[in-house]
């Protein structure tokens, strides 16, 4: 039996391919590459020892989704593909709603036609919308400041109504805060195409010379140094994560969520002076003005996470700072 890994040539979902063959679990990958490039597959085989099949797939192409369920023996699901660029959505909304929405539908009648019953979704910390951290999984969901938003929130509650219509289904949203850094090999990692939307990727640009400095958006947040705080999450600590609700999946029925993220808020200040810290290169920054939409302080309460799954973040900023550049450095461009 293998797991499918939608969205698998992703920058989430190569760092979960990973996990879970080290874990010995096969998985199938299926990507489009809208967002990503099929030179990934030759990373995972290195750092493995194991090539995995990956299909060239849309999953919003019902047909092609058949396929994938009729050649493999697939027991779960776990569904990374998506669009997900904020501004992006907001000036494509249409394409947003038709790809995030549609692909999560396909993948989940397909799997009813097949009988296949555990999907675990890559939801974000974006459905909490505007309240105040620590966000525990029970804080309400909506009022989201974006299409992309909005497209997590809706696939949420699609899920929620399949799982209170069919009990067999076995159904987790994972709500990722801010996924950062990069495989310690340095081999796969994350290639953002275009100007980086993130601060991690932003960075690393910034210090292998591909772009000349950082505007940091706003140092008048009422957070202790005025800058923004996230809750910054290891990518690796994150691709476990998937591991240990695959786990949870297989034992239970219905629909459950829980926060990935590590509890601890850090400032876009604290970031750029850990980077240089742990890597000795400098980030230029300049202060610009507050990105519209966003909010000043966004961390995780992760006790649900700890207490139900067994599952808890173990790698420290520097461990991120210091993964994200290994990469950056190594692979100045991407996988190209
Ligand atoms: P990514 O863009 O690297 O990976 C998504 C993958 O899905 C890409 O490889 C893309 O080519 C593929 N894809 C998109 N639409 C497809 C379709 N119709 N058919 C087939 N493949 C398709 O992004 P990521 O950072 O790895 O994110 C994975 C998931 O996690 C996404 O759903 C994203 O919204 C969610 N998420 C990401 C973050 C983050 O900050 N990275 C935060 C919260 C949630
Ligand atoms: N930031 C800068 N300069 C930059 C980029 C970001 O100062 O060039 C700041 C932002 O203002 C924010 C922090 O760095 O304070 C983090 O910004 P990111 O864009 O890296 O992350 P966000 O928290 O804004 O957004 C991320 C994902 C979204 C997801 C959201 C959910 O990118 O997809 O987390 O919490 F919806």
């Amino acid at each position: 039996m293998s797991i499918l890994l939608t969205g698998g040539a992703g920058y989430i979902g190569s760092h979960t391919a990973v996990s879970m063959l080290q874990a010995g679990i096969d998985v199938v990958l299926a990507d489009n590459f809208v967002n990503s490039s099929p030179k990934v597959l030759a990373r995972i085989e290195a750092i493995t020892g194991v090539r995995p099949t990956l299909i060239e797939a849309d999953l919003c192409d019902r047909e092609a989704v058949r396929a994938i369920f009729r050649a493999h023996e697939i027991s779960g699901v776990v569904h990374f593909a998506g669009l997900k660029a904020v501004g992006e959505s907001v000036a494509q909304p249409l394409r947003y709603y038709r790809n995030n929405l549609d692909s999560a539908l396909t993948v989940l009648e397909v799997m009813r036609e097949f009988g296949r019953t555990q999907f675990v979704f890559s939801s974000s910390a974006t459905v909490y919308g505007d309240q105040p951290a620590p966000l525990t999984e029970s804080a309400q969901t909506g009022g989201c400041s974006n299409p992309y938003g909005w497209t997590k929130f809706m696939i949420e509650e699609i899920l929620k109504s399949a799982a209170a219509a069919g009990p067999q289904l076995s159904v987790v949203l994972l709500r990722y805060f801010n996924p950062v850094g990069a495989h310690e090999s340095g081999l796969i990692g994350e290639n953002p195409n275009g100007t980086p939307n993130n601060l991690m990727p932003y960075i690393t640009q910034v210090a292998v010379g591909r772009r000349e400095k950082l505007t940091v958006f706003g140092d008048d947040y009422d957070t202790p140094d005025g800058s923004g705080v996230r809750d910054y999450i290891h990518v690796c600590d994150l691709a476990e994560g998937h591991l240990a609700a695959l786990r949870y999946a297989e034992s239970h029925t219905g629909c459950e969520v829980f926060n990935l993220g590590t509890g601890r808020g850090s400032s876009v200040f604290e970031m750029v002076r850990t980077f240089g810290e742990v890597n000795g290169v400098d980030v230029p920054y300049v202060i610009g003005p507050r990105r519209a939409g966003d909010l000043a302080a966004v961390y995780a309460d992760p006790a649900k996470a700890q207490q139900v799954l067994g599952w808890t973040a173990k790698r420290s900023l520097a461990d991120m700072c210091r993964d994200a550049w290994n990469f950056q450095r190594r692979n100045p461009n991407g996988y190209e």
